[in-house]
């Protein structure tokens, strides 16, 4: 169907049939509504050309055995985009707005839903940008909500394969008070020229550091981090760092399987202790770590001896997939199950 080689796919864009908007004008959101177009017209000088006015999401639907649709969260990550909005004083978005819009995105371009053995999902980018003119550094009046959705594989092309990263003293992608709890586009334009430098050598991603002891880890960049050790999973706890909520779905299924969980400041030497690590997200889902280089400061951590994910990694892999799809019970109601 559609031509499409979905268990090949890429983690990128591709057309497809909608996207659905809202607008928000004089205190109201607008009845989301579809359109084939893939471009927006915004004013010039529109608050998130100028003043970083941006948020965006991520979350994923997939097709089960069943053939029905499944959105993983959707709910949380509309929470997360009204903590962005509350974080850089954008017109916040009412959850149901998010839900509706979300659902109609993707029920309106099922077709592109990848089929169950493919391995592939469907990938849902929510956007929400100031739209009305400013030229102080105010916010703006206008906003607008978007969300089209894309289908993918796997955002680093080894899939479950562990990779290595690098932590790059020279750059912090967040400061402390700053906006890296929320998921706003400065955050990532931060993060470009290190998560550049690292691809070139030959690293799926930058492992940054907490800004101010440059001690501490923090995060990868588009994901969060853990380590195992001791039958523990074990996750940074950060004021600069993305609340992930796949990070917080694997710290409920450890639980659940009996594993314990810590959320703490992880010291970087801790790294030498780690039986198995990951970056975690939705797009990364869990992405094994092979290795941690400090390159300026010349220290290399092996976390795996065989170059394969290790076995916590991969029951919580299995976990996670497995409620996504609909193979597992969903005990924690965090599935929608499309009508
Ligand atoms: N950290 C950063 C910087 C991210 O961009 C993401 C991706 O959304 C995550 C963590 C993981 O968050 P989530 O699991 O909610 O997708
Ligand atoms: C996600 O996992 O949804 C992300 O937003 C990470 C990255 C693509 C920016």
């Amino acid at each position: 169907m559609n031509g499409i080689d979905w268990p090949n796919l890429s983690f990128g864009y591709m057309k497809t049939d909608y996207n659905v908007r809202s607008y928000y004008k004089d205190g109201k959101w607008s009845t989301p509504t579809e359109t084939t177009s893939e471009n927006i017209d915004i004013h010039m000088a529109a608050t998130c050309l100028h003043y970083g006015q941006e948020a965006f999401e991520g979350l994923k639907a997939f097709k089960g055995k069943d053939g029905k649709i499944r959105i993983f969260r959707m709910r949380d990550n509309a929470l997360r985009m009204q903590a962005s909005c509350r974080g850089i004083m954008m017109a916040e978005l009412p959850v149901e707005v998010f839900e509706e819009t979300v659902t109609k995105a993707v029920k309106l371009n099922e077709r592109f839903v990848p089929p169950y053995e493919s391995g592939a999902s469907l990938y849902i980018r929510p956007l929400l940008i100031g739209t009305s003119a400013q030229v102080g550094v105010k916010p703006a009046n206008e906003y607008l909500f978007l969300v089209f959705v894309t289908p993918v594989g796997p955002y680093f092309k080894e899939g479950f394969k562990p990779t290595p990263v690098a932590i790059l003293r020279g750059f912090d992608r967040a400061a402390p008070l700053g906006t890296g709890t929320i998921k706003i586009g400065g955050n990532y334009a931060a993060s470009l020229t290190a998560g550049h430098i690292a691809h070139e050598k030959g690293y799926s991603a930058v492992l940054y550091l907490d800004a101010k002891e440059k001690k501490y880890l923090d995060e990868c960049g588009p994901a969060n981090f853990f380590g195992i050790k001791n039958n523990t999973y074990i996750t940074p706890l950060s004021s600069s760092i993305l609340p992930s909520i796949t990070n917080n779905s694997l710290m409920q299924l450890a639980e659940d399987m009996g594993i314990k969980v810590e959320r703490r400041q992880v010291a970087e030497d801790e790294l030498a202790t780690f039986e198995e690590a990951g970056q975690v997200g939705t797009a990364a889902v869990i992405s094994p770590i092979l290795r941690v280089d400090d390159i300026d400061e010349n220290k290399s951590y092996i976390i795996s001896k065989d170059g394969n994910a290790g076995p916590i990694s991969t029951k919580l892999y299995n976990k996670l997939r497995g409620i996504q799809l609909g193979d597992e019970p969903d005990t924690h109601n965090w599935v929608t199950i499309l009508e």
